[in-house]
């Protein structure tokens, strides 16, 4: 008989926005998962096509006692659909059900999913409320916590959106036993993230756990989310709208975005793209003598270990940089990379874009 896990709940404190992440198993089915959010007649659940058939009644039939109208939206999959033109599906369907400015949003999927949604739940009527229900891996650890949602824009990845905490983030463990196992490595990138930026232990941890995480043994994933999320908790009650200390969360992700953007959304992973991100920024961080090699090469190994890519497209240095000076983090047309000053510590600054041009040309295939 398998041990089952205890419920954990991570409190994310930010005032009056102040919420909780649940991670466990089983609770979308748990009555008690859903006690306490804003009362409303109506509910509309936000999912795609491949979650809709796997949750999305079990979900429904979790909150029919609670709402006289549960609604499912089930939206076209990918990033490639991370489009103003989908999210305007969630407004077609809100004003065509004559959703009212109490309707409480339910974003039940992945980060696209959860993005998207956030997004709508701010805007719609000027905002409704909204729970993250995450299903990836990359969600349970990152995407779901902290309140950041956007859309892509052609021009560049997550660049329109809002800052929109949720209500509450259900990480139901369970969801992850039917992800691929490419989607598993995706999330395994964000997890890893925690070590270099701000905790060396949690890294140590990650290395012991690799192959128990890449199994999806229950008691190693739980502990993975649950650390995670108290990181990312810390670190967004501490700076919500990133003025300072949050932007260290996108380590890997300037290098990353470039990717993404510059192979067309989509065709890397987002978590592929922070994994070689990530070895591309601590090159850079040695490059700029602020880590050893040794430093960048353990941090190699435990990427490639976890089935993500370490050599980035060769999609030429002056295309990364354009795509980089767009970057969020950018400020006057400079760009501005997370980097690692010792490990379990990041910085955020800027570097010469010949000593930038090197690293790329090391690093791309
Ligand atoms: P995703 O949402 O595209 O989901 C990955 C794939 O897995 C999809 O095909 C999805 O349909 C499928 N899927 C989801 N749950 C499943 C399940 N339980 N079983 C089987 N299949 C399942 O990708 P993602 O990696 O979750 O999220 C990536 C997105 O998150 C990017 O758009 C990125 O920009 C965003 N992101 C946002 C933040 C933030 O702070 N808001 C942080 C990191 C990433
Ligand atoms: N994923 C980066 C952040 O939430 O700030």
């Amino acid at each position: 008989m398998k041990a089952s896990i205890a419920t954990t709940s991570v409190p994310i404190s930010l005032g009056d926005r102040s919420y909780s992440i649940l991670i466990g198993e089983n609770l979308i089915s748990t009555p008690s998962t859903w006690l306490g959010l804003s009362k409303a007649a109506c509910a509309l659940i936000v999912t795609n096509e491949t979650i809709a058939p796997l949750y999305a009644s079990k979900l429904k039939s979790a909150l029919e006692p609670l709402y006289e109208r549960v609604m499912v939206l089930s939206l076209p999959d990918g990033e490639g659909y991370k489009t103003f033109e989908t999210l305007n599906l969630i407004f077609d369907q809100l004003l065509g059900s004559g959703a009212d400015r109490k309707t409480v949003l339910f974003a039940l999927g992945g980060g696209v999913i959860g993005d998207m949604t956030g997004f709508a739940a701010a805007c719609y009527m000027r905002g409704v409320p909204f729970v993250q229900v995450a299903t990836t891996l990359l969600a349970q650890v990152d995407s779901s916590v902290g309140g950041k949602t956007a859309i892509n824009h052609p021009m560049g990845k997550n660049m329109i959106g809002a800052f929109y905490q949720p209500e509450l983030v259900v990480c139901d463990l369970d969801t992850i036993q039917t992800l691929p196992q490419r989607e598993l490595s995706a999330g395994l990138a964000e997890i890893i993230k925690y070590g270099p930026i701000a905790d060396m232990d949690f890294l140590d941890w990650i290395e012991e756990h690799l192959d128990a995480l890449i199994a999806k043994e229950p008691q190693a994933l739980a502990y993975a989310v649950q650390r995670s999320c108290e990181i990312k908790a810390a670190v967004v009650g501490a700076d919500e709208r990133e003025g300072g200390v949050r932007a260290t969360l996108n380590f890997g992700h300037t290098f990353g975005h470039a990717i993404e953007a510059g192979l067309g959304f989509g065709v890397w992973l987002h978590g592929e793209a922070v994994g070689c991100g990530m070895v591309m920024a601590a090159h850079l961080s040695h490059q700029l003598g602020l880590v050893e090699l040794s430093f960048v090469q353990r941090l190699t190994r435990l990427v490639v270990r976890a089935g993500l890519p370490v050599q980035g497209p060769k999609l030429g240095a002056p295309e990364y940089l354009e795509h980089m000076r767009v970057d969020k983090k950018a400020q006057n047309g400079q760009i501005r990379f997370v980097l690692i000053d010792k490990p379990g510590h990041a910085v955020v600054m800027g570097a010469q874009d010949s000593l930038v041009t090197s690293v790329i040309e090391q690093c791309c295939l």
